[in-house]
C-alpha cells in the first residue's frame, strides 16, 4: 500500500464524523448506530439523506452546506476517497455530515425502520451482465426498502444510460411513482425538469441543485461531453421488488459508454417525443 493512502487510513481514524464499522459489527447482526444516527452523530431529529457510492463525498457535503436542516450520510468501502470529503467536513464543523465506510450490502445493520428520508445513488457502475450487483435491482430495492420512510425518494444521477434505462424499466416494472426522468440534464432536458413532480414537491430550488452541485466523476465526463441522465421515483412499492423485462442482448458497449438500442421499448413509454 503506497504511503500517501497509508497516511490517509491513518487520519481517518481521528475524523469523528467518518465511521468505520469492522465486519463482525455489520455481517448478520445490527450495528450499534442503528436507529440511533439522529442522536447519537448528529444531536437531532432532522430527516437524513443518504449517498450510496459518494466516492469522494464531494456531493454530500455540498448538498449538506446548502441544506443545514437535513442530515447527510455518504456511504463507500474506499477509506482513501471518503478521507477527502471527512477531512472537510472535519475542518469546515460540518455538523449535519457523517460518513460511513461501509459494503452497501451491508446497509440494512446500519439504519433501522423509517431511519432515512432520501437516497442517492450517484455514478455508481452500472455492473454491466450482474444484476445482482446493481444498485437500483430488486435486491437492493428490497434492502432500501427496509429503512426509507414511506414516500422515502430514490435519486439516481449517472452518466450510464444503461444504468439509467434499466432503473427506469425496474421503476416501472414496479409501478413506483416516478418524480422526474431525463436523458441529459444539462442539454435539452433541462428546462422540464422545472416542470417536473420533483419541482412540486420538492421545490425549484432541489432542481437548480441537480446543475449546480456535480460529483467528482460527473464533472470529469461533462468535459468530455457525455450527456448525464437523472431519475427519481417513490420507493413506495409494497411487497417484494420484481426484475424488469431487460433485453441485456441489444446494448452495444462502444468504450464505457453504450449506444442506445433501437429496439428499446422501456425507454419510450416514457419519453413519449422519442
Ligand atoms: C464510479 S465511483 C463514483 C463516486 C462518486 N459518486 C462520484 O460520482 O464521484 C463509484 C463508487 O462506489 C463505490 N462502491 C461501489 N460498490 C460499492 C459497494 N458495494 N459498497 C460500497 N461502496 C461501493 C466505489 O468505491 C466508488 O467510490
Amino acid at each position: 500500500m503506497g504511503k500517501d493512502k497509508l497516511r490517509k487510513f491513518r487520519e481517518n481514524e481521528t475524523f469523528k464524523c467518518l465511521i468505520q464499522p469492522s465486519t463482525s459489527e455489520v455481517l448478520n447482526c445490527d450495528h450499534p448506530l442503528k436507529g440511533n444516527w439522529g442522536r447519537e452523530v448528529f444531536g437531532n431529529d432532522n430527516p437524513i439523506v443518504v449517498e450510496l457510492g459518494c466516492g469522494k463525498g464531494d456531493y454530500t457535503v455540498d448538498l449538506a452546506e446548502r441544506n443545514p436542516s437535513c442530515n447527510y450520510i455518504g456511504v463507500d468501502i474506499k477509506g482513501a476517497r471518503l478521507w477527502k470529503g471527512a477531512k472537510y467536513a472535519t475542518e469546515h464543523n460540518l455538523g449535519n455530515v457523517a460518513f460511513l465506510r461501509t459494503r452497501i450490502e451491508f446497509i440494512e445493520s446500519l439504519f433501522a425502520e423509517n431511519e432515512i428520508s432520501e437516497i442517492w445513488i450517484t455514478f455508481a457502475d452500472p455492473q454491466i451482465g450482474r444484476e445482482k450487483k446493481r444498485l437500483t435491482a430488486p435486491l437492493f430495492m428490497n434492502r432500501y426498502r427496509n429503512f426509507l420512510c414511506k414516500g422515502g425518494i430514490i435519486h439516481l444521477k449517472t452518466d450510464s444510460r444503461y444504468l439509467h434505462e434499466y432503473s427506469l424499466a425496474m421503476a416501472q416494472q414496479n409501478d413506483l411513482h416516478i418524480l422526474a426522468a431525463a436523458t441529459d440534464i444539462y442539454g435539452a432536458d433541462r428546462e422540464r425538469l422545472y416542470d417536473s413532480e420533483l419541482s412540486s414537491i420538492c421545490g425549484r430550488a432541489a432542481v437548480d441543485a441537480l446543475f449546480e452541485v456535480q460529483t467528482f466523476y460527473e464533472s470529469q465526463y461533462l468535459a468530455q461531453g457525455f450527456p448525464i441522465t437523472y431519475l427519481s421515483f417513490l420507493a413506495d412499492h409494497e411487497g417484494e421488488y420484481l426484475s424488469p423485462e431487460w433485453a441485456e442482448d441489444l446494448w452495444k458497449d462502444e468504450g464505457h459508454h453504450f449506444v442506445i438500442p433501437s429496439g428499446l421499448a422501456v425507454a419510450s413509454k416514457f419519453y413519449p417525443e422519442g
